[in-house]
């Protein structure tokens, strides 16, 4: 079939298997030119199959020359549906690092359940006997908790309402919006769904086992950003759950002798879960503009890369005043903040074509599904059905 991207709110309902593929192997190129990473050799990516998770595997993979397993919540192809492009993208990564004698399997379902902890040990223990790096990369609207309960995370602030511009992207319309407080419960349930508890339980879980090597290292992902988005982001709902994935960081390190654990402090970036924050994507469009002006802008690849190669493995880690890895710090930059402000003071629908890189945000967004990548042929049919080779269907 031909396939082309069919778009609703935030997300790109299709994803195309050629273009997903090319993506994944660009960004193992961009690793295999880079110089080698001394680093983990078995390492856990949960949260492997798109954003920061997929290139953290790619980074350990390809730039470490480490086994991985990873852990997805995607869709295969059904009827005449496309897989999801996380599914596409895991299908060529295994492929690719079946060609490089890396091994690599993953695992398809919610690694929030005890289930799927139970078959990623039952892995480990049989194929590798112990994991010494884990990668904590899940971004999802809810969880189903070890209590039986549901719960959902929102995307609000708390205290007060907080009004500032926000982008339609579609119609590319700058205007005011409003963001109402989440309530207590709200608040509550976000950090049981994006905070720390499941990372904790994990850790438990491989620790209980016996599958944690001597020595490991494991890594969560957050982001701080400047002042104008703390209400939604950093102060918001969003950010109560960070910092419980904060203080969890230390409470893994001090819970497990053999384990060191971190938070790394990420840039900006379109990914599925990013473009659904109010505020947020108008932001990263003029970051985008500005970064790229200086030439300083960064992918996903780029970013694991240099937390791989620069910082989770160098002695000492360099972290921040408050124990953080920072790959935000291009980003925070006090040159580019200046520009991103002043920018954000006068923009408008009359002046956001020229003043932001909306066209770069579209480019990465449409990119994610495996649309408008270069060097893919968009006019040839191809097979939606696309094999993981570690999964059975
Ligand atoms: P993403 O949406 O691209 O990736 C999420 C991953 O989690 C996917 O592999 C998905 O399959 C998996 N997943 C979701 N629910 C799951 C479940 N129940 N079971 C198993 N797997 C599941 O998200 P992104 O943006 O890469 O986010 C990853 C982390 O990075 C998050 O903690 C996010 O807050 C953080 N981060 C993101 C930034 C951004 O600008 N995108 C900036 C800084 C940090």
């Amino acid at each position: 079939m031909i396939v082309e991207p069919k778009v609703r709110g935030f997300i790109c309902t299709t994803a195309h298997p050629a273009g997903c593929r090319e993506n994944v192997r660009q960004q193992i190129a961009y690793v295999k030119s880079q110089p080698g990473t001394q680093g983990p050799s078995r390492v856990l990516v949960l949260g492997s199959s798109t954003g920061y998770g997929l290139s953290s595997r790619i980074a350990a993979a390809f730039g470490c020359g480490a086994a991985t397993l990873g852990v997805m919540y995607e869709k295969p192809s059904v009827k005449n549906r496309t897989a999801s492009a996380g599914w596409y993208n895991t299908a060529a990564f295994e492929q690719f690092a079946q060609e490089a004698g890396l091994y690599a399997k993953t695992i398809n379902g919610d690694a929030f359940s005890r289930e799927i902890k139970e078959q990623v040990i039952e892995t480990i223990r049989r194929d590798w006997g112990t994991v010494d790096c884990v990668i904590y990369s899940l971004a999802a609207p809810r969880r189903t908790a070890p209590d039986g309960v549901t719960y959902n995370s929102v995307l609000k602030t708390t205290g007060s309402d907080y009004t500032n511009k926000t982008i339609d992207l579609k119609t590319r319309t700058v205007f005011q919006v409003t963001i109402g407080p989440a309530t207590q419960q709200e608040i509550d349930d976000t950090v049981r769904v994006m905070g720390g508890e499941d990372w904790m339980d994990w850790m438990k879980a491989l620790s209980d086992a016996g599958v944690l090597a001597q020595k490991v290292i494991t890594c969560a992902y957050s982001y701080l950003g400047p002042q104008l988005t703390h209400p939604v982001y950093l102060n918001g709902s969003i950010g109560m759950a960070k910092r419980h994935l904060h203080r969890t960081a230390q409470e893994i390190t001090q819970a497990f002798p053999q384990v060191s654990a971190y938070i790394s402090v990420n840039k900006a970036l379109v990914t599925q879960s990013s473009a659904a924050i109010p505020i947020v994507p108008l932001y990263i469009s003029i970051l985008y503009r500005v970064m790229k002006e200086k030439n300083l802008h960064e992918g996903c690849i780029q970013q694991m890369y240099r937390l791989f190669h620069d910082r989770l493995f160098a002695e000492p880690v360099p972290v921040d005043g408050e124990g953080r890895i920072r790959l935000d710090d291009w980003e925070m930059r006090e040159d580019v903040q200046v520009e991103v402000a002043g920018i954000w003071e006068t923009i408008s629908t009359q002046t956001v074509q020229d003043a932001a890189d909306i066209d770069g945000y579209w480019e990465d967004f449409y990119q994610m599904f495996g649309f408008s990548v270069p060097g893919v042929d968009y006019s040839a049919q191809v097979d939606p059905v696309v094999p993981v080779p570690s999964i059975e269907e």
